[in-house]
Order: structure tokens, then sequence, then C-alpha cells
């Protein structure tokens, strides 16, 4: 931060550059373009793989709204489709959804665990869409050996300061294997401009700052245990809550979970969140509903009944997981627990 303040140069200059470099290579492609936020991550991907209005791009019911609003910004039309018990976009459901308009999809690694990407890969190879991993909540996940960001035409990833790699404020990027895509993104990010004051095509100003990719950059060097720390934790978790009533989170066989969140589904929502807070443990809910229940997304098209997106948006509990939580705090959340679950059978 003090070479960024020394140096004067606060917006896409030689720290955004080195950042760039080492997450494309922590992901294991070989371009990645910061931008402002992931939201607009997954709109300029769309974007720099031609998708725009007039196109269907499908995506998962039971993401967060940004999703929603990054493809919509591309200019394209969402397709909500239902998901599978794992969390994300069930590939059968996927397959329903596609229409003669369909031009990509983007599957959501919610809470920190991929999408099933070879089943997703082989439909969209089959009807000719691209593929944007919407990766927000997954730096560090991995399919098959690979890495979230590798798996698909482009990647979009958050900086968001709650995110695995977060800033000190907001960011994003777009991560991909094209060099044309990772072009036509720089330019898409900066007024479409393919030089200095000479615009293209109409682009945006999403540009990542200097002071945040320091941060990142450094951020990053942690990542690896940061990720392994979550992983330990829900380990702990999934020990201690064995044989509950209560529905707990599954590792894909062959994938790496990075726990972004750790989600449970107890039978009664309400009940088990009050009596946990009644004994000092506090939950989230990610998200308490799918997107077709916002009033801003009332009339968004939807693919078949979103039966599960909306079952689990009344069910779902985030316990806390975060990589400094110490394994007696864990061991104290479980009791408490196990305490909420044989006292009130919630
Ligand atoms: C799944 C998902 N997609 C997209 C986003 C958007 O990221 P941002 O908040 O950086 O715009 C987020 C985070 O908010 C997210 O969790």
């Amino acid at each position: 931060m003090a070479g960024v303040l020394d140096g004067g140069r606060f917006i896409l200059g030689p720290a955004v550059e080195r950042f760039e470099a080492e997450f494309a290579r922590f992901c294991g492609v070989p371009h990645s373009v910061g931008v402002a936020s992931g939201t607009d991550a997954i709109t300029i991907a769309l974007r720099a793989l031609g998708i725009g209005p007039g196109d269907e791009v499908i995506t998962a019911a039971n993401t967060c709204v940004p999703t929603v609003a990054g493809i919509e910004a591309s200019g394209a039309t969402a397709v909500l489709c239902d998901v599978d018990d794992s969390y994300t976009i069930d590939p059968e459901r996927l397959e329903q959804a596609v229409t003669s308009r369909t031009r990509a999809v983007v599957p959501v690694h919610l809470y920190g665990q991929c999408a099933d990407m070879d089943a997703v890969t082989t439909i969209a190879r089959r009807h000719g869409l691209k593929v944007v991993e919407d990766a927000a909540q997954a730096h560090g996940a991995e399919y098959a050996g690979r890495r979230a960001g590798a798996l698909g035409d482009a990647a979009a990833f958050s900086f968001y300061p709650t995110k695995n790699l977060g800033g000190i404020g907001d960011g994003g990027a777009v991560v991909t294997a094209d060099s044309e895509v990772a072009d036509r993104a720089r330019r898409l990010r900066a007024y479409g401009e393919r030089e200095r004051y000479v615009s293209a095509e109409r682009g945006t100003n999403s540009r990542l700052d200097e002071l945040q990719a320091a941060i990142l950059m450094t951020k990053l060097g942690h990542l690896g245990a940061a990720n392994d720390a979550r992983r330990s934790i829900a380990r702990r978790y999934l020990e201690e809550l064995e044989g509950l009533p209560l529905a707990l989170p599954a590792e894909r066989p062959g994938g790496r979970h990075v726990f972004h969140l750790f989600v449970v589904r107890p039978a009664s929502r309400e009940r088990f969140r009050t009596a946990l807070e009644e004994r000092g443990v506090d939950t989230l809910v990610h998200y308490p509903r799918p997107v077709h229940r916002h009033p801003a997304y009332a009339g968004l098209a939807e693919n078949g009944r979103l039966t599960r997106a909306e079952r689990f948006c009344d069910e779902v509990v985030s316990l806390p997981l975060y990589p400094e939580l110490r394994d007696d705090e864990v061991s104290a959340v479980a009791a408490a627990v196990r305490d909420v679950l044989r006292e009130s059978e919630v």
C-alpha cells in the first residue's frame, strides 16, 4: 500500500497487472482482468463472449441477486433454473431450459463448491452455449483436479471483503483461457477503448484500483492456508454434527469444496436460529428468497417449477465459519447445535 501511495498511480497500474498475472496463475488459466466488482465481472465476461440483447442466459434460481443483475446488465435475458442437492444448477433442468435463444449458462459455485461442470459443459457443447462460471464464492475450489476459473469459457470472481479472497472494498476479475475474450474484457472495462481516447465499442468504467490490487496480492499468498483452515473447520463440524436431524453439506466426489459458507438445514429454521442465538451463536441465511421471489424480479423467466430452490431458501442456515475460528469455538458451536436439536426437537 505504501508503494502504491509513493508511486502515485492509483487505477490500473503495475499492482493490478501483477495481481492479474498471479491470480490467473492461481486459477490455472493464462488471463485475468481486474474489474470493479463480481457483478461487473459477470456482465463483462458475457459481453466479451458476444452475449447481449435478445440472448437468453440460464442460471441457478437460488443464487443471490447480483448474478442476475450481472446477466441483465449485458442486455441478455436471465432464465432461472432449479438446483440439485449440492445447491448448484441441476444439469437435467438446465437442458430442459434451453431454447432457440439460449446463448450461455452461468453455473454458480454456491457456498464454495463447484457446480457439476462435466454435465454442464456437455450440455453447453451440445447446444452451442458459452459457459461463464460465477465463481464469486469459490476462489480455489476444485472440480476434477482443475480450479474454479478454469472450468468454462470465462469466469467471474468477486473480491468483496467477505469472500474467500477479499479486499478492503469492491473488486472483481474476469478469468479466461481465451486471449481474445481477455482483450475484449480489458477494453470493455475502460470505455471500450482500443487505444487511449479511441473507443472501438461501447464499454463502461469498471476498473480495479491499485490499493485493492496490492492488498489482494498479499492476501492471495494466504488463500491456500485460509481455504485449508475453512476445510478443517468444516470437517470438524461434519464429525461433531453427524447423526443429527440436520441436513449437512456434502462434498462432491473428486471435488474440493472451499466452504465459503457452511450451510445446514434444520426442520424449523426460525426456532433453530432463535435457540442458537439464546446460546450466543449467531447465524445467517444465504439466501432467504430465490431470485424470482424478490419484488424486483417477480416477472423473471422461470424454467418449470423451481421447487428445490424455493425449499432450500426456506430452510438454509449458515453456521459461523471463517479461517480464524478456533477448534474450541467450533466445538462450542457444534455443542450448542446438538443441545438445541436435542432439547426442542426443532
Ligand atoms: C454468487 C455471487 N455472485 C455474484 C456476486 C457479486 O459480487 P460483487 O458483490 O463483488 O458484485 C456475489 C457477491 O456478492 C456472489 O456471492
